[in-house]
């Protein structure tokens, strides 16, 4: 059996060697022609003149657009038709596309691109989360979850058994180390090819196809992996592939394009920032009785995703806890910045950080272990979210248990604690926390959990695998393999795994929801066993036919599975097959915030131990101990890797990532010289990492679970972690309250505040 076994991703080699292709790396067409923009310096006005004389009069410029050149459709938004390709009359925000140089280098395209001389009428820009509610800017009406009467209960306790807090919560930038790229070459009849680093080829595909004013069949979309898209790679692709596939028509050339670093993070969205409040009341033993929280997310200039993005963050803001009473209001606000985009966990860990925050805040006012606050809220099986979806398969209770044990948590809070207690002015100060995740599984968008595949077996037995999942370093390819090889009972280097093609499986969803493996390995399934029961039906119609271990058997006949295709073929059985797979049980009404949205749940947790130096609020990850239920792992080494990453990359978020605009709107931190995202050197110290032992209640691939998303939100025990070894610090026993990213800025400030001096 090929599942289950912890095989190495099939382009391990080829990443370590710098071997694999990306879409920069395909070997260039003759003639072929480079794009670049020419942006808005102005976070909002109406453009009164462009003048672009000498952008055309610099070397190697082919050709030079503005809106009105373009021949058709001018939007790249994934569905609101709110987002031109190139401005029209007014800008949005620092960084917006005005027109286009394509020339004959890179280079010559991006040197030209800041000769524009473009005219801007400034008008009042909003840019922050107080400007935006100042000015009552949004995208819609505040969508509102209830269940049962939080205001009630919340009137009958005292401030004793309540506690209310506001805090920022920081956005993110993607750091795919491959930055957005895309080549488009013009076919016969003016049919486009477009090469795109893109986890929604059909997204492009449609966008190409109106933006050249033709029906879908005229464009293909190829790509065989990103070097990282982590929802970045959702929509922001679609301004690169537009371009270069209209340039591609206009000129009758192939065109590229490929965002310097600077100007991807200038140009493209990120994750939502958000400001969350709560109000709160619970028991004395911690248990929440009511809560009520609002969640403000700055969404940028343009739709994009936010909708989903901000009812993904409402739909966990239970995370792993039992909420008897809860109003949860979600206000979608309207900036003059990038259009905030999908980011692994697509709003979730916007969901999951506040409550954690809730827990921390209550046990702080009880005056206990927050592991226990958390522990008595937990959800057992039979309860109900506040979206009305009863919990089946929670695992959360065994699994914290667990990890307790194994991380020895109790005498390491322990021996915390007493050092606080008995060492207050000591430099160093330790902290420690365990945080829980439970993350919903399915997209929000009901009719997206679908897939298709097409497998074909050639007449020597070799298998060649398509599917309309892309690759982004998760591991899918790989995973979808070994689905095949399982299925057909061959070994996994007979699958030849290929390039995700909207020319091979039409109608994709993108490869996100860490539904990849899910969706796409149920499909590959569904293909390889309508092949094998052609080869069954046709070798032994009546008989019970097994393919194990490179053998077709039945009866006392056994023969290779090479020799049955083979026999196959001479009689004139077909060896290819599409595949198709739809989630079953899921049912969801966004309006009414009821339903069940997710076909199941992943559980996991987290143990973080940190060290911060008080007199500079610099700190370290001393220990990291995480586990994590990837149900009956399809690959527990692919896994693994994905836990560590993801872990990784939530802390980061909440730790040492901060975006910085200035007053303008500019965003200032547009190159890791400015922005920080972990290096190896801020990997936890110590770093345990396990799976747990699981399968998934679902009817799920091999009874696995998601894995992509969920552990990013295990990176959330750090902040906590970060706040409890401030808490050392409080000389009068406040709350520390602190904002994310917990930079070692914002720990100096709170250790600052906690100490009752001025900063
Ligand atoms: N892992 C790597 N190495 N690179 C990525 O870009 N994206 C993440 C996650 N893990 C990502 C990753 C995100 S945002 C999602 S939704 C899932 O992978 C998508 O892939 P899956 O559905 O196959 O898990
Ligand atoms: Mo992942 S944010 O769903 O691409």
């Amino acid at each position: 059996m090929s599942v289950t076994k912890p095989t190495p991703h099939d382009a391990a080699l080829m990443h370590v060697t710098g071997k694999a292709r990306y879409v920069d790396d395909t070997p260039m067409p003759a003639n072929t022609l480079h794009l670049a923009f020419g942006m808005s310096d102005v976070a909002h006005g109406t453009i009164t003149s462009i003048n672009l004389d000498a952008v055309k009069a610099a070397d190697g410029v082919v050709k030079v657009l503005v809106a009105d050149d373009l021949p058709a459709e001018n939007d790249v938004s994934p569905s609101a038709h709110d987002e031109p390709l190139l401005a029209t009359g007014t800008v949005h925000y620092i960084g917006q596309p005005i027109f286009c140089v394509i020339a004959t280098s890179h280079l010559a395209a991006r040197k030209a691109a800041r000769l524009g001389q473009i005219k801007i009428a400034e008008k009042p820009a909003i840019l922050t989360i107080d400007d935006a509610l100042a000015a009552d800017s949004k995208f819609e009406e505040p969508l509102t979850f209830l269940k049962g009467e939080p205001e009630g209960i919340l009137a009958q306790y005292g401030t004793d058994q309540t506690v209310t807090g506001t805090f920022e919560l920081g956005g993110q930038e993607h750091f795919y180390l491959e930055g957005q790229a895309a080549l488009a070459q013009p076919q016969d009849n003016g049919d486009m090819v477009v090469q795109s680093s893109t986890q929604h080829p059909s997204e492009i595909q449609h966008k190409v196809a109106a933006a050249l004013g033709k029906p879908f069949h005229a464009v293909r979309v190829e790509i065989r992996r990103m070097g990282g898209g982590f929802g970045g790679k959702e929509s922001q692709g679609n301004a690169l592939a537009v371009a270069c596939a209209v340039a591609a028509q206009l000129t009758g050339r192939p065109c590229k394009m490929r965002y310097d670093r600077d100007d991807d993070m200038i140009i493209t969205g990120k994750r939502h920032d958000f400001r969350l409040k709560y109000t709160v009341a619970f028991d004395t033993s911690g248990k929440i009785q009511a809560l009520v929280m609002h969640q403000y997310a700055r969404c940028g200039w343009a739709l994009d995703l936010s909708i989903p993005v901000a009812d993904r963050a409402m739909l966990h803001t239970d995370n792993a806890y039992n909420l008897p009473h809860a109003r949860i209001i979600s206000h979608r606000l309207k900036t003059n910045t990038q259009s905030a985009t999908a980011y692994r966990g697509f709003g979730g860990p916007q969901g999951m950080v506040p409550i954690e925050r809730v827990v921390d805040h209550i046990a702080h006012k009880l005056g206990c272990d927050p592991l226990d606050v958390r522990r008595v809220n937990f959800y057992e099986n039979g309860q109900t979210t506040p979206y009305h979806m009863t919990i089946e398969d929670s695992v959360i209770t065994p699994l914290v248990g667990e990890l307790r044990k194994t991380s020895d948590y109790d005498a390491r809070y322990a021996a915390i604690q007493k050092d606080h207690a008995d060492n207050p002015n000591s430099i160093l100060k330790r902290g420690i926390a365990l945080t829980p995740v439970k993350f919903g599984i399915s997209f929000t968008l009901t009719h997206l959990n679908q897939a298709g595949a097409l497998v074909h077996i050639y007449s020597d037995g070799s298998v060649q695998l398509n599917h309309g999942g892309t690759e982004m370093g998760q591991g899918l390819f790989t995973k979808v393999a070994q689905v095949a090889a399982t299925t057909l009972g061959i070994p996994l280097d007979h699958v030849k795994i290929t390039a995700t093609d909207t020319g091979k499986v039409p109608n994709t969803s993108a490869t996100a929801a860490s539904s990849g493996a899910d969706l796409n390995g149920m499909a590959v399934k569904n293909a390889c066993e309508t092949l094998k029961k052609r080869i069954a039906d046709f070798l032994a119609p009546d008989q019970d036919v097994q393919f194990a271990n490179n053998q077709v058997s039945f009866g006392d006949t056994s023969m290779p599975f090479k020799d049955a295709v083979s026999q196959a073929y001479q009689n004139r059985i077909s060896l290819s097959s599409t595949g198709f797979y739809a989630t079953p049980k899921i049912k969801w009404d966004r309006m009414a915030g009821r339903g069940r949205p997710f076909f199941y749940f992943a559980y996991g947790a987290a143990v973080t131990e940190v060290v911060i130096d008080t007199l500079s609020g610099e700190y370290r990850i001393l220990r990291t101990d995480l586990l994590h239920d990837a149900g009956k792992s399809l690959n527990p080494a692919l896994d693994i890797g994905q836990i560590e990453g993801a872990y990784v990359q939530g802390a980061g978020w909440l730790t040492t990532e901060e975006l910085v605009w200035d007053d303008k709107g500019s965003l200032r931190t547009h190159a890791p010289s400015t922005y920080k995202i972990p290096a190896c050197s801020d990997r936890p110290q110590m770093f345990n990492v396990a799976l747990f032992e699981n399968e998934n209640v679902e009817d799920t691939i091999y009874k696995s679970k998601a894995v992509g998303e969920p552990p990013f939100m295990l990176g959330i025990s750090a902040w906590v972690a970060l706040s409890h070894a401030i808490s050392g610090c409080s000389t009068t026993g406040e709350y520390p309250a602190i904002n994310a990213p917990a930079t070692p800025e914002e720990v100096l400030k709170t250790i600052t505040r906690l100490k009752g001096e001025s900063w």
